[in-house]
């Protein structure tokens, strides 16, 4: 729904970062990003946010290894709350959230996730379609639910697969179809009240 105040986000990333840089980067989007955190001391994204002046923390992901685990969350949850933070945006993050840190944003953390989902859902997911031999794959921001990947889909872009296209090349293409359609939907999301029936968002 359109918000009466300017939105406080956070963006939670593990990897280098070229996601929040274009995130940014693209002018407004109806809120700020306050704050970055990742389970990587030595994330890209730390960099790219400090670069820029916005608060930048690793914080310890706890010992499971795809999930924040349980006295860790708490921590992270603590740091979001402290930051006054109203919305996630999940940036190359690569851990699964549980309930309780679902709970806490209901309805209001995203995902940017490199294929056409339900296509090609967990990691890998550009090489898989190279592999698999689609010739359209593409990229999807979804809402964040206890589902890997599954959550309701709120905009997509295709990305055709050229006859030469190697890792390298398919990759550079859907970075910048991310860039694009993450600073797209996420200015949607914030600005522009939607539907929610079924899985199905409607823009209205
Ligand atoms: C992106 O391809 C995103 O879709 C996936 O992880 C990658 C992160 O890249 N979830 P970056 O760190 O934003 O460059």
């Amino acid at each position: 729904m359109t918000s009466p105040r300017t939105r406080r986000l956070a963006v939670l990333a593990s990897g280098q970062g070229t996601n929040l840089r274009a995130l940014l980067d693209a002018g407004e989007l109806g809120g700020s990003i306050v704050v970055v955190l990742s389970d990587r001391a030595d994330a890209g994204a730390l960099a790219i946010a400090r670069e820029r002046g916005v608060a930048a923390e690793a914080l310890d992901p706890g010992r499971a290894r795809a999930r924040l685990g349980g006295d860790a969350e708490a921590a992270w949850l603590a740091r979001l709350a402290e930051a006054d933070v109203d919305t996630i945006l999940l940036a190359g993050f690569m851990r699964i959230l549980d309930a309780r840190f679902l709970a806490a944003y209901p309805g209001r953390i995203l995902n940017i996730h490199p294929s056409l989902l339900p296509a090609f859902p967990g990691t890998h997911a550009i090489a898989r379609a190279l592999e698999h031999g689609v010739r359209v794959t593409g990229c999807t921001v979804h809402l964040v639910d206890a589902s890997v990947d599954e959550g309701p889909i709120l905009d997509q872009t295709a990305v055709a697969i050229h006859a030469d296209d190697t890792l390298e090349s398919l990759t550079a293409r859907m970075h910048s179809a991310e860039h694009a359609l993450y600073a797209r939907a996420v200015r949607a999301f914030l600005t522009r009240p939607f539907t929610l029936i079924g899985r199905r968002v409607t823009w209205q």
